[in-house]
């Protein structure tokens, strides 16, 4: 009898802990998740080729921000007006943002019936888009898409939230289309619309699938960029009402959470880009430190990093570097491979690397400032353990392999690239690789735990 009504209690507690699992779920999530599949960067990239690329997207992280803050300055500025339109401006599309060499890719369907996408997973972009001109069949045709809709260019959609909507708006049912043209000659040209996306929900039965309606979408039909011929576009993971991510994020309980394997990894093995609870994030284990997602820093995510150590000491580091409002700070970058700290971070943490790693002959492997001779390394030096301290007692630790890292048969670099102080410092996916990461974007959190990332 007494067994029986404790079973009972137990299953009423198990009811209940379900409910209020599914209640935070969010709005139809109902505590499911859905997920993509992530696959490695394009084999056969150097270190020194992500190291370039790295640096075009430096700018283009820099340039953004900088718009970003001429436009708030505008806004709260009565007397500027014409300064908004000015600086309405955002290179969703520049060749330098996108190279595909140092890049995590992300299958998507998208369309009805749902046609398959290869895109770079980005989370400093705010618009997704697929390639709609090129060799079939890796071309998004809307008119195959029975749920395509394009967006009028006079929506308020368009005009406000699609920032680089800069095409005419003759006719009010015109479609909402970009036209940009860089300064080397590149050019960005396509229509906005919206589709249902095809996601993979997660759990018992591994073929359930759901439908996300109403993702926006552009369609390009000019674009420029090697990363392209390896992708079929960009899927926005940024922090945007426009962008993939915020998008399912509202259907699946308001977070996602990516895991990146090792940067050398085989292609084939892959890892899951996860909307709604992840398998590991209730974890105890996990760190947390608050996500800054004000309009300073949009699309990217920022976070606070209050010091960095090297085997364990604090390095002297001024304090601006990590402020936001200083022109400072540091936000986290799934299309960054090798991590950028502004000069006064930089130097500190090479000086204290370099000092333990000072017995090693040197060689010289453009762009990196320090690499050596590894095979010349006597049995026991070891790598000096470094580590981000963010705000909230969380703490970084990657392995060594993530900042010393493998630059050719022989050859180990310091992985870490200089960034112009002022300036935003970027961790990059080098840096975050075998950790999960969860954007938890309704509380405002940045979760993370070391693992393997196969499952
Ligand atoms: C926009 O309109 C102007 C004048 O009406 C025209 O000269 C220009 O070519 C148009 N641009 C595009 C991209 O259609
Ligand atoms: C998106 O946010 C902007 C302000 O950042 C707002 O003007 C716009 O109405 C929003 N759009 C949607 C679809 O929520
Ligand atoms: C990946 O492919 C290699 C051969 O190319 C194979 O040896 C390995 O087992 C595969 N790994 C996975 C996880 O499928
Ligand atoms: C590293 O040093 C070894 C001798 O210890 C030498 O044979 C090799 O060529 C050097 N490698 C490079 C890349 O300099």
């Amino acid at each position: 009898m007494a067994r029986g009504q404790m079973v009972l209690m137990v299953v009423l507690v198990g009811l209940a802990v379900a409910a209020a699992a599914a209640a935070s779920g969010g709005r139809g999530g109902r505590g499911k998740s859905a997920r993509l599949q992530l696959l490695p960067a394009a084999p056969g990239s150097s270190l020194a080729e992500r190291a370039r690329d790295d640096r075009r997207r430096h700018a283009y992280i820099s340039s953004r921000l900088a718009s970003s803050r001429r436009r708030r300055a505008a806004e709260t500025s009565l007397s500027a007006p014409g300064a908004v339109a000015a600086s309405a401006f955002a290179m969703p599309l520049s060749s330098g943002a996108y190279t595909g060499t140092g890049q995590y890719f992300v299958r998507f369907r998208v369309g009805t019936p749902a046609q398959p996408f290869v895109l770079i997973a980005d989370t400093g972009s705010d618009l997704t888009w697929v390639k709609c001109r090129g060799p079939p069949p890796r071309v998004f045709r809307p008119g195959d898409s029975k749920t395509w809709s394009p967006i009028p260019c006079s929506s308020e959609m368009c005009k406000s939230s699609v920032p680089f909507s800069l095409a005419n708006c003759s006719s009010t049912t015109d479609a909402c289309s970009y036209d940009y043209r860089y300064n080397d000659n590149s050019a960005a040209r396509g229509v906005v619309g919206t589709d249902s996306a095809t996601v993979a929900l997660s759990g018992a039965r591994s073929d359930r699938k759901a439908k996300l309606k109403g993702v926006v979408l552009g369609c390009t039909t000019a674009y420029d960029g090697q990363g392209f011929e390896v992708s079929d576009g960009v899927l926005s993971l940024g922090y945007s009402n426009i962008s993939f991510a915020s998008r399912a994020a509202s259907r699946f309980g308001g977070r996602f959470s990516y895991c990146l394997v090792d940067h050398l990894a085989p292609r084939n093995a892959t890892s899951y880009l996860t909307f709604g609870p992840g398998p590991d994030s209730a974890s105890s284990s996990a760190s947390q430190t608050p996500l800054l997602l004000d309009g300073r820093v949009r699309p990217f995510y920022a976070v606070t990093v209050d010091s960095i150590s090297v085997d364990g000491e604090a390095l002297d580091i001024p304090s601006e570097v990590w402020n936001v409002g200083s022109e400072g700070g540091t936000i986290i970058d799934s299309g960054t491979s090798l991590t950028v700290l502004a000069t006064p971070a930089y130097k500190a943490v090479v000086a204290a690397l370099t000092k333990q790693l000072a017995g090693l002959p040197r060689v010289t492997l453009d762009p990196f400032d320090y690499c050596y001779n590894w095979t010349a390394r006597s049995g026991d030096l070891d790598v000096p353990k470094l580590a981000v301290h963010f705000a909230g007692s969380a703490r970084l630790e990657p392995p060594a392999k993530s900042y010393v890292i493998d630059a050719a048969p022989g050859v180990k670099c310091i992985g870490v690239q200089e960034g112009a102080w002022p300036g935003v410092s970027v961790i990059g996916n080098i840096l975050q690789q075998e950790h999960l990461w969860e954007f938890d974007l309704t509380n405002r959190w940045l979760r993370f735990r070391q693992t393997s990332c196969t499952q």
